[in-house]
């Protein structure tokens, strides 16, 4: 397990409103403070910091790092209440333990459905059509709703691993404790080949593999009926002309 950002449990949005909305008032101002504990966990919880913020209208003004020691004031404001919080000895114990207290102590009694979070990705493969190249298209391979973040997936073409010509989105959080990738193969998909995308994840016991060909060209399916029925007319009007002219010479 790399490292787990936890937006703690503490977060407190305050939202003040500085005239009271009447019934389809406008607001004048919308003023917000938010306090903000992050934990950091590196390699479980072998190294963990601490960072409390006070934020007032997105900026940052004091700031709580275990790494530090003491409370750290930006601006003339967050100074002054820097100096008044690091004064009150009682509180700066309870900051000082807050990584076992607090960061430690939330660990634990989350590990069963955080650390420990495992949800399969669902893998298929598409055809997207390009505007600016001719050809059949590109192969798309979506990876999607799986949890945690950290995830490998490759393209190959038979047996033999493409790296190059593919791109991959970000991995994007789809903020319901789910992330999605997306992994496109630049080359033209060419008829005959297959193609295989493959995830590897911790929530999979063996990687996830997944095939994809060329479907026959309907077209060219259709033109190659049409001359069949057309021989097999053609064979049959010999025939029967053939049997005409027998009977008649006979
Ligand atoms: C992670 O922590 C474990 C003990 O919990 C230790 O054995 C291991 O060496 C650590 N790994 C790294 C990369 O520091």
């Amino acid at each position: 397990m790399g490292r787990v950002a936890a937006a703690g449990a503490v977060l407190v949005a305050l939202v003040v409103l500085g005239a009271p909305p009447g019934a389809g008032a406008e607001l004048s101002e919308v003023f917000q403070e938010m306090k903000k504990g992050e934990c950091y966990f590196i390699n479980g919880t072998e190294k963990v910091r601490l960072v409390e913020r006070y934020i007032y209208n997105r900026v940052e003004f004091v700031r709580f790092d275990s790494d530090v020691g003491r409370y750290e004031g930006f601006g003339p404001f967050g100074e002054k209440q820097a100096e008044y919080l690091n004064s009150l000895p009682e509180r700066m114990e309870n900051r000082r333990a807050a990584v076992d207290t607090y960061c430690r102590y939330n660990y634990e009694i989350s590990t069963p459905f955080l650390v420990e979070r495992r949800v399969p990705p669902s893998v298929s493969i598409s055809l997207v059509p390009s505007s600016s190249q001719p050809g059949p298209g590109r192969l798309l391979c979506s990876v999607m709703d799986f949890y945690p973040a950290h995830i490998q997936v490759r393209w190959f073409q038979g047996q033999q691993e493409l790296s190059e010509h593919v791109v991959a989105t970000d991995v994007v959080a789809n903020g319901d404790w789910t992330y999605q990738l997306l992994v496109l193969l630049e080359t033209p998909a060419q008829r005959g080949l297959s193609y295989t995308c493959q995830v590897e994840h911790v929530s999979l016991e063996q990687p996830l593999r997944q095939h994809w060909e060329m479907p026959p060209d309907a077209a060219r399916s259709k033109m190659l009926t049409g001359i069949g029925g057309f021989v097999l007319g053609l064979v049959f009007l010999a025939l029967g002309l053939g049997f005409y002219v027998r009977k008649k010479s006979s």
